[in-house]
């Protein structure tokens, strides 16, 4: 806890901001450059969203505070949970207080390590099918942010589903993806228009959440008239039952779990592998010793979950992604009360970003931070790093509910890709880091194969 100051302050620093429309072009035009600039006004700093002041955290202790007091003075800002209902309703992710208790009780058995354990070949078996076609297209240029899309979407519908990229799973992707964007797009707006107006990005969005409901009751449907226990997540959340009353989810809120799942556990993945490979294409060296651990401990045979503690450095070098790239740039709170945060009264209803591009590139914690050092994950050196101050999945009682699957994913993901092929950006492509609903490489990431 963050020892609370007697004096309140009035204001806080933070970049020049115009009349009325604030800092929003500065924000909305490259917000990523906008994050990390934003640390030279200190731990605690303010910009403009249009008139309305919002706060950013740039220190581990804050971050620490305001996460830990997630389930009491904070909660998530009504503007994301407006936004997002449509299409994960009142899932874990959108859920607050008592009922999100409850549903978090509900889902935790699905990520025990036993249970996840158990889709390690899954991920195994489909990154291999990936290194089949990758096999096939040596000194071509593919969209890997496709590939890593097409891969983290079929384990998660397996997983989740027990489904083998069917049309229908595929297109939950589509649609989510779909819906994800223009969620994107509602949140550049100042003044979005209400959800009731028919204007075109609300009947666009309307249509994606029809689908999504559509094609997410066929699973449920089909999985309630089997009765069939698949182990799967879908069969998890409809035999999960309250330990205090016994009662069982109804189909919404499975349906809103199961979309929640989908949305939170592929997107994320698929970005921090995409990152991965543009930081490997550059890093020669680290490269090099990633192949040296695969050699070493696979030598040419698919990685196993068993494998996995022997495979160190792959495990430092998807940290070290994660530290440069956060698929997850920032966490977003509001105080449900005035707060005195640091000195500074935050007032109920303000949005605060906990601004996790930024520490995770504050020398303070990261020394020479620019750089893509691996190391610094290595036991030794990572009981160094602030608490707090590395936030890939969030943190408190909110934090990543996936994880340690979306840890063992990345792994094998990048153990049975990386033994075999070193893809490099392709000649002329322009790599910019972008803030869509992910951090995203704003062009994908077109790169040309290439054997080891
Ligand atoms: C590299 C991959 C991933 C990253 C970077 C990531 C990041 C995050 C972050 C930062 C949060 C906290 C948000 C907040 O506090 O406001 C979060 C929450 C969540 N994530 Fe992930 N995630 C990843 C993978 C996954 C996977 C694979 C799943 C499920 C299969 C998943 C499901 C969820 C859920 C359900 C929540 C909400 C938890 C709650 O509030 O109780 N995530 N994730």
């Amino acid at each position: 806890m963050v020892a609370q100051t007697a004096q309140v302050r009035t204001s806080l620093r933070g970049p020049k901001s115009r009349f009325f429309i604030g800092n929003l072009p500065e924000f909305n035009g490259d917000s990523i450059k906008f994050m990390l600039e934003n640390r030279q006004y200190g731990d605690l700093t303010r910009f403009f969203f249009g008139p309305f002041p919002v706060l950013v955290i740039n220190s581990p202790e804050l971050s620490h505070e305001v996460l830990m007091d997630s389930l009491t003075k904070w909660s998530k800002p009504a503007l994301t949970l407006a936004v997002l209902e449509p299409i994960i309703g009142n899932g874990l992710f959108t859920s607050e207080g008592d009922f999100w208790k409850r549903q978090r009780k509900l889902v935790q058995p699905a990520f025990h390590s036993k249970r996840i354990g158990e889709y390690g070949q899954v991920m195994a078996d489909y990154s291999n099918d990936l290194a089949k076609e990758w096999a096939g297209a040596i000194g071509q240029e593919r969209a890997i942010e496709k590939d890593m899309t097409h891969l983290t979407m079929r384990i998660i519908a397996k997983t989740l589903f027990d489904a083998d990229v069917t049309v229908e799973a595929s297109e939950v992707g589509e649609t989510i993806r779909e819906a994800l964007a223009l969620v994107e797009e509602g949140f550049r707006q100042l003044f979005p228009p209400p959800k009731w107006m028919p204007t075109k990005h609300n009947r666009r969005m309307k249509r994606a959440v029809a689908r999504l409901d559509k094609l997410i009751q066929g699973f449920i449907d089909a999985r309630r008239a089997s009765n069939e226990d698949k182990g799967d997540f879908l069969s998890l959340l409809l035999q999960a039952r309250d330990e205090d009353d016994n009662s069982q989810m109804t189909d919404k809120q499975v349906r809103d779990e199961a979309m929640t799942l989908f949305g939170a556990g592929h997107e994320t993945t698929s970005v921090t592998m995409t990152w991965t490979w543009y930081l490997l294409s550059q890093h020669p060296e680290v490269a090099a010793k990633l192949h040296e651990e695969l050699d070493l401990v696979l030598a040419g045979r698919l990685p196993t979950l068993a494998d996995l503690h022997n495979l160190p450095y792959t495990d430092m070098v998807i940290k070290e992604a994660m530290r440069l790239y956060p698929a997850a740039w920032s966490v977003t709170r509001m105080p449900n009360e005035d707060v005195n945060l640091d000195g500074y009264l935050a007032k109920k209803g303000q949005i605060a970003f906990i601004n996790v591009i930024g520490m995770h590139h504050d020398p303070r914690f990261f020394p020479q931070p620019k750089k893509f050092m691996p190391e610094r994950f290595a036991p030794e050196h990572e009981k160094n790093v602030p608490k707090y101050a590395y936030l890939p999945f969030g943190g408190g009682p909110r934090v990543c509910i996936g994880n340690s699957f979306a840890m063992m994913e990345a792994r094998l993901i990048l153990a049975t890709l990386a033994q075999r092929f070193a893809p490099e950006v392709a000649p002329g492509f322009e790599v910019y880091p972008d803030r869509q609903f992910t951090l995203k490489p704003k062009y994908g990431m077109k790169m040309v194969i290439r054997e080891r």
